[in-house]
Parts: C-alpha cells; sequence; structure tokens
C-alpha cells in the first residue's frame, strides 16, 4: 500500500507509504485522494492529518516515474492538492525527516503544517533542470516572504526546519515540535476542528518591500550564475509571478514552464546523473547487505602529492592515519604539506584551529613497517613503478594483520600482478584517487580478478564516508577515465597536426562546458606525465599513433605551469595562459615536417572529434566488463574530467545526439586523410546499438 488511512479518534491520518522516500508517484498520489474522499464522506471526522512512514515526509515527486505516462495521469500532483484545498475539514501536514520538492508543495496545500525540528526542507527541482512544478514557486512565496523562498527555489538546497521557524512573519509552520510530530498534528487537528473559514496560503500575498529592484537584482545575479542552464532564471520568472499576477494565472505559467523544462536537453541530463550518481553503489554480485570488515585505522605509504592528499580524507572523517616513508625527510614534507593545507583553509574560515588540531593529532608517521600492524587497511601511494610497488607490497604481507584490507592507488599499473606479489590476493584492490586527492569527488574502485566481495563492499562503504562519489572498474591499462582520456588527448594532438591551435581546441570544448580543454588541462597536470605513458606506449604497442606535437613539446621542456611555460606561456607565479608563439611554431614545424597542408578546424568538428573519441573508447570498456554500467562511465567524467553536468557525461550525450548519428560522424572522420581511420572504427558495441537504434542507457 503507497498511501494507508487509520482513524485516531475523529482525525483520519493518511500516512504516505512509499519506501524510500515516499515519492509521490501514482500510487501514493492516488491513496492520497482516496483518504480524502473517505474522511469527505464519513461524519465522524472532523479533521485529516498527513504525514510519512519511515524516514521521510516525502522527498517529493517520484522521479522514477518521469518520462513515463504514470508521471502526469490523473489524479496528478495539481489534483491532489487542489483535492486537499477543497477538503471541508481541516487538512494538517505532519511533516518530518525530509520534505522536498512535490513534498513541500503538498504541505503548502494543507491548511496547517506541523514539522519537527531537524526536518529538511527544500523545493530541489532545479537541480534536476526543473522548477517546483506544483504551485512551489507560487505559494512559497506567500508563506516566507519572496526573498528566502527565492534563495530556496533557485538554489534548491535544504534548510533546517527551525531556521525557517525562526523567520520573523513566516507562515509555513503552524508549530515546530521537538517530540513526535504526528501526536502534535492531532492535538493542532483538534484545535482546528471547528474552526472556520479553512485558511489556504493561495490568499496570502507574496511580499517584498522593493519588489522590483530585488526581482531585477535577481535577474542579474541568478543570469550570470547559471549560463548553461535555463531552470534557475525560470524559477526567478515565476517567482515575480506570484508577486505580480492572480495566483491562478501565476500557476498557469509555472505549469507551462514546467513542462517545457521537463524536455529539456539540461533537464534530462541531470535526472539521468541524480539517477547515475545512486546506481554506482550497485553491484550486481555483490548485494547491498553484504557483510563489511571494520576499518577504524588506516595506513599509508608514500606521503608525496597522492598520499598526503589520501591521508586528509581520512583524517577529515575523525580516522587516525599512520603515514609511512623511506626517509624522514620525506616525512616531515609530506606532514609539513598536510599542515598547510589545512592552515590554508583555517585562514579561508573554512575549518576552526581546534578542528585542525584535532585533525593533525589523528596523523602519526613511521619509518618502519613494524608500526603497521594494527592498521585495517593500507593504501599504497609510491613511485608508479612495479618493481618498487613489488617491495611494498611483499612488505606489507609480511606485517599486516589477517583480513587488513591492501589497496594500491596505482593510476596505470596492473592490480592482479600487485595482488600475486601477497600471498592475499583477495584482500587487495585499487584505490585510485585524483589529485588533488583531498579535494576531488571521484574515486575508482579496482576490482581484481581475485579481490574479494567483502573487501569490494568494505572499500565502497569507505569511500562513501570520505565522501566520494566511488565507481567500480575493472583491471584494465588507465581503468576507465583515464584509458578514456588518453583516446581524447590523441585526437588533441591530430586536430593541432591539421591545423588548429591549443587555444582554439581549448577554447571550444570549454565553450561545449569542458571545466578545462586538453591543453591547459595538460599544463596543469604536467606534460610529462603523457610523455612518461607515451614513451611505454612506443615500446609496448607500436602500432598506437600520436601526434609529434606533445612529444617534441616536452623535448622543448614545457611541462606545463610547474615550468612556467608549456602549450602555453605562464608569468611568473601566474596561472593565467598565453597563447605561445614558440610553440605555434613547433607546430607549424611538425605539419611541415609531416607535408600537412593546415586547414581551418570548424569548433563543431573539434567538440565532436574529442567528445566521440571518448565515447567509443567508452563503448570498448563498456563491452569489456570492465564499468558495470555506462551511467558509471559518465560519473566518472562529470566528478574526475569537468565533463560538463548539463550535457549528463560523455555516454549520455552519445545517447542524446542519437548512436546513428555518432557513428555517421566516426565513419566521416575515418575519411579524413591525416586522422587514423582505425581511431574511428566505432567499437562493435556503439555500431551494434546504433544499427539496432538503442542507446546505451
Ligand atoms: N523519487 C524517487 N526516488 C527517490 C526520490 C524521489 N523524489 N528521492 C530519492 N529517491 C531514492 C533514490 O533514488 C535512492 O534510491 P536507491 O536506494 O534505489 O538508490 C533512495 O531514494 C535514497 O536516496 P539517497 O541515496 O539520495 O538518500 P539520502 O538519504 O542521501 O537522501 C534525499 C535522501 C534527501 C531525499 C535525496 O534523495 C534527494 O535529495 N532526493 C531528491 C529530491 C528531489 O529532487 N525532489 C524533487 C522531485 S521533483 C518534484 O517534486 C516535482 C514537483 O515539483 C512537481
Ligand atoms: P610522489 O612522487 O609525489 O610521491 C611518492 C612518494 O612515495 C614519495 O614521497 C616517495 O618518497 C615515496 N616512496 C617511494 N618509494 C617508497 C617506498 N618503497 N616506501 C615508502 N615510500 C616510498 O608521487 P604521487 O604523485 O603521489 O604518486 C603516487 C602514486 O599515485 C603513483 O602510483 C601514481 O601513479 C599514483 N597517482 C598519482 C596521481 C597524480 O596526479 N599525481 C593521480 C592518481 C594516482
Amino acid at each position: 500500500m503507497s498511501a494507508t488511512y487509520e482513524l485516531r479518534g475523529n482525525v483520519a491520518v493518511i500516512t504516505l507509504n512509499n519506501p524510500p522516500v515516499n515519492g509521490l508517484g501514482h500510487a501514493t498520489r492516488l491513496g492520497i485522494t482516496q483518504g480524502l474522499e473517505k474522511a469527505e464522506a464519513d461524519s465522524a471526522v472532523k479533521a485529516v492529518v498527513i504525514t510519512g512512514a519511515g524516514n521521510a515526509f516525502s522527498g517529493g515527486a517520484d522521479i522514477k516515474e518521469f518520462g513515463s505516462p504514470k508521471a502526469m495521469a490523473e489524479p496528478n500532483l495539481l489534483s491532489v492538492i487542489a483535492a486537499v484545498e477543497a477538503s471541508s475539514k481541516p487538512v494538517v501536514a505532519a511533516i518530518h525527516s525530509v520534505c522536498m520538492g512535490g513534498g513541500l508543495e503538498l504541505a503548502l496545500g494543507c491548511h496547517y503544517r506541523v514539522a519537527a525540528k531537524g526536518t529538511q526542507v527544500a523545493l530541489p527541482e532545479v537541480k534536476l533542470g526543473l522548477l517546483p512544478g506544483a504551485g512551489g514557486t507560487q505559494r512559497l512565496p506567500r508563506v516566507l516572504g519572496v526573498e528566502t523562498a527565492l534563495n530556496m527555489i533557485v538554489s534548491g538546497e535544504p534548510v533546517k526546519s527551525e531556521m525557517l521557524a525562526s523567520l520573523p512573519g513566516q507562515k509555513l509552520f503552524d508549530k515546530l515540535v521537538d517530540g513526535d510530530v504526528v501526536t502534535a498534528a492531532l492535538a493542532l487537528a483538534a484545535e482546528v476542528a471547528d474552526k472556520r473559514p479553512l485558511p489556504l496560503v493561495r490568499n496570502l500575498k507574496a511580499k517584498h518591500p522593493n519588489a522590483d529592484g530585488y526581482l531585477q537584482f535577481a535577474r542579474n545575479s541568478v543570469g550570470a550564475m547559471s549560463r548553461n542552464y535555463p531552470a534557475p532564471l525560470q524559477c526567478v520568472e515565476a517567482v515575480a509571478n506570484a508577486v505580480y499576477k492572480p495566483f491562478d494565472e501565476g500557476m498557469r505559467l509555472e505549469l507551462v514552464a514546467f513542462q517545457a523544462l521537463m524536455l529539456t536537453p539540461e533537464s534530462r541530463a541531470l535526472r539521468h546523473v541524480f539517477m547515475a550518481e545512486r546506481a554506482t553503489s550497485k553491484i550486481p554480485d555483490v548485494p547491498a547487505d553484504t557483510p563489511v570488515r571494520d576499518v577504524k585505522k588506516l595506513a599509508i605509504i608514500g606521503a608525496g602529492t597522492m598520499g598526503g592528499g589520501i591521508a586528509m580524507n581520512f583524517l577529515n572523517a575523525g580516522m587516525p592515519v599512520v603515514m609511512l616513508e623511506m626517509k624522514q625527510e620525506a616525512l616531515d614534507r609530506g606532514v609539513a604539506t598536510i599542515r598547510k593545507n589545512y592552515e590554508a583553509q583555517v585562514k579561508k574560515g573554512k575549518l576552526t584551529q581546534e578542528k585542525l588540531d584535532v585533525r593533525m593529532g589523528l596523523l602519526t608517521t613511521t619509518l618502519n613497517y613494524g608500526d603497521l600492524k594494527d592498521a585495517d587497511m593500507v593504501i599504497e601511494a609510491v613511485f608508479e613503478e612495479m618493481g618498487v610497488k613489488e617491495k611494498v607490497f611483499k612488505a606489507l604481507d609480511e606485517v599486516m594483520k589477517p583480513g587488513a584490507i591492501l589497496a594500491s592507488n596505482t593510476s596505470t599499473l596492473d592490480v592482479n600482478q600487485i595482488a600475486a606479489f601477497t600471498k592475499r590476493p583477495q584482500d587487495v584492490i585499487g584505490t585510485h584517487f585524483f589529485s588533488p586527492a583531498n579535494v576531488m569527488k571521484l574515486l575508482e574502485v579496482i576490482r581484481g580478478e581475485k579481490t574479494a566481495k567483502d573487501v569490494l563492499a568494505t572499500v565502497m562503504a569507505l569511500g562513501k564516508k570520505i565522501k566520494k562519489t566511488c565507481v567500480v572498474s575493472g583491471v584494465c591499462d588507465g581503468f576507465i577515465g583515464n584509458r578514456m582520456i588518453e583516446q581524447y588527448s590523441r585526437q588533441g594532438g591530430f586536430l593541432l597536426e591539421e591545423g588548429a591551435t591549443p587555444e582554439q581546441v581549448d577554447k571550444a570544448i570549454e565553450k561545449f562546458g569542458f571545466a578545462m580543454g586538453p591543453f591547459r588541462m595538460g599544463d596543469l597536470a604536467g606534460n610529462d606525465i603523457g610523455w612518461y605513458i607515451r614513451k611505454r606506449r612506443y615500446v609496448e604497442q607500436p602500432e598506437m599513433i600520436y601526434s609529434k606535437t606533445a612529444d617534441v613539446l616536452c623535448e622543448m621542456g614545457r611541462y606545463g605551469q610547474k615550468t612556467g611555460a608549456g602549450w602555453y606561456d605562464y608569468k611568473p607565479g601566474k596561472r593565467d595562459a598565453i597563447p605561445s608563439k614558440e610553440v605555434v611554431a613547433m607546430i607549424e614545424k611538425v605539419r611541415a615536417e609531416k607535408g600537412i597542408t593546415p586547414r581551418k578546424i570548424s569548433d563543431q568538428e573539434i567538440v565532436q572529434r574529442l567528445v566521440y573519441a571518448l565515447v567509443n573508447e567508452g563503448a570498448k570498456i563498456l563491452e569489456e566488463g570492465i564499468a558495470l554500467r555506462a551511467s558509471d562511465i559518465d560519473m566518472v567524467y562529470l566528478t574526475g574530467y569537468g565533463f560538463p553536468a548539463f550535457r549528463g557525461g560523455p555516454m549520455c550525450y552519445a545517447d542524446t545526439q542519437g548512436l546513428f548519428n555518432v557513428v555517421a560522424s566516426m565513419r566521416r572522420f575515418q575519411k579524413n586523410p591525416r586522422d587514423d581511420a582505425k581511431f574511428w572504427e566505432p567499437a562493435p558495441l556503439l555500431a551494434k546499438l546504433a544499427a539496432e537504434g538503442k542507446t546505451f542507457s
């Protein structure tokens, strides 16, 4: 049953019961209207209370229903709220835990609202590329004032009920309670049972002392901040309607905007991201109830760039960390960097000195493997050389307690080979953090051939604890993210040889929405990293073709920002990328040596070649089972590589373009004499889905 009905004395209690968050799906909506009809028909009933079972009043419209006919099937949410408003008996909302989106809109349609302290209240539709579509933009400004309501609607951020209840003149809550909210709502229902007329939010005014000026200010600031997203500005206009237009006209316009936004690619992408984010933790053969190992203390080997950043994640989560290095100086340097990072946060007001002291107090250091024996998990972040990893893992195998998890932060090496250095390969796993590891959301969790299921489940849970987006990857060179980025970088190089400049390529892909183009990114990360990998490829995979430009750049010592010059020039101490005449001359020389006559390349071609290079490799990764699902690949790119969220990730973007069109473009690129025809051979899975008219999702 999606909504239950019971009599408590002369009050009917309708309880939404649609786990996990009482989403207002069709059956639940039907349950509410049927309950209201029953209460209306029963002369013994004097009032109605609506509440939610479990851990939510309601998380809003059922997102899983979006796009299906059920979403708007009668009774839709607007009809449910209309039925609540039309009730001849007072309806009291008993709000607790989570009251969001359509859930809040339902509560706003009720005659009275009682809230439990600590309830998260939000209209988060904007995060799905929408605006509240069941009266939220019209009713919230009427109970909270224009400014507070607009802030909530445009940001989508949850606000605690006690904060809202403390606002002067607020009419959102009639009561805020500490204890059982249903008991309090029943008491209020008894109090107001005979009171008439019944109060309706629609009869209030949406007020602001200087509405014209404030709304113009809101349009300007929201417009500037939401460049690629249509929803936030629509939210402002809808709230303006609440101020200037009659209630019913405001409602009509809100619905028109809601339905239009629902069809935008931005909303589709953001809804995809919402689901994709939650799907990452679902591993088909590792059920959610798989027992996890107890991890209370961490050990980290290597106090360099990654070791320090990784340690901070666990210190932030209140876990003790012991860090091991080869030399005291390296330990001292690592600890000093961690302290400096925390001090910078204190300076910015993001951390208190007390918390800094607590976190640093959790950190110990050692040069001795024996000191790791009480750690429940160790993460190795030493040099990227198999020989070094071998020594470390053999040493760890000797000292770590039975059942301890042994993780490697390797970015390219074979985790199965690393596991084989130990007598406990079932306890070995890859944890591929991204730099800076204390900032970046992404954690690729590398499942080795022999990794035990409970080890995988434990690391996924631990990743969640340190607030990472964890994506499972199988073992392959570069795992999901770096394996794909290599193809993207290769295309970047080919584009230069054919006639583009680094600036043109970067600008085109940044206009598409990427946080940073491949060349600015290379300068930031260090061009020598790719050079090192290519040198390995020249030996191991001589058939793999690369543009010569990146090698020549490194031969010129232009490693990027760290050497003050890369694809761009940099002024000392500055990060602004200045187009470089020297680099343009170098590219022209490479072209001349290869006999290439440069041509003008459109921004559209640049974007397609870069993004479809990702998509094609993504399709191979999917087919090989390295990624569990296409949406996991999207999450890797959204959280680790600056792919624009409003495009949903590379695989989602390909789906929206139509896989048939993607393949057609690739076939066109295959004919380009300067590009690598083999490169553009569509992955079998991509070709198959395109031929069948299907999508990755
Ligand atoms: N509909 C359907 N399922 C939902 C849902 C919703 N509105 N909100 C959350 N869920 C599901 C999730 O998919 C997840 O399912 P899973 O267990 O199968 O993966 C489960 O609930 C738990 O979600 P979280 O992992 O996010 O759990 P948290 O406890 O961290 O957060 C939450 C709970 C705060 C409710 C968070 O899920 C959230 O912010 N949900 C989105 C709420 C939202 O956007 N509501 C607006 C919907 S649009 C709308 O109402 C339109 C209306 O204006 C017409
Ligand atoms: P780094 O060079 O900054 O740090 C490595 C540290 O390991 C050094 O402090 C070194 O003294 C120490 N070390 C080396 N051998 C050791 C040993 N036998 N015992 C103990 N300590 C030892 O390197 P970085 O960048 O931190 O990389 C570490 C690992 O993380 C590598 O496997 C790398 O591929 C991987 N990685 C790096 C990323 C990056 O952006 N730097 C991103 C993701 C993974």
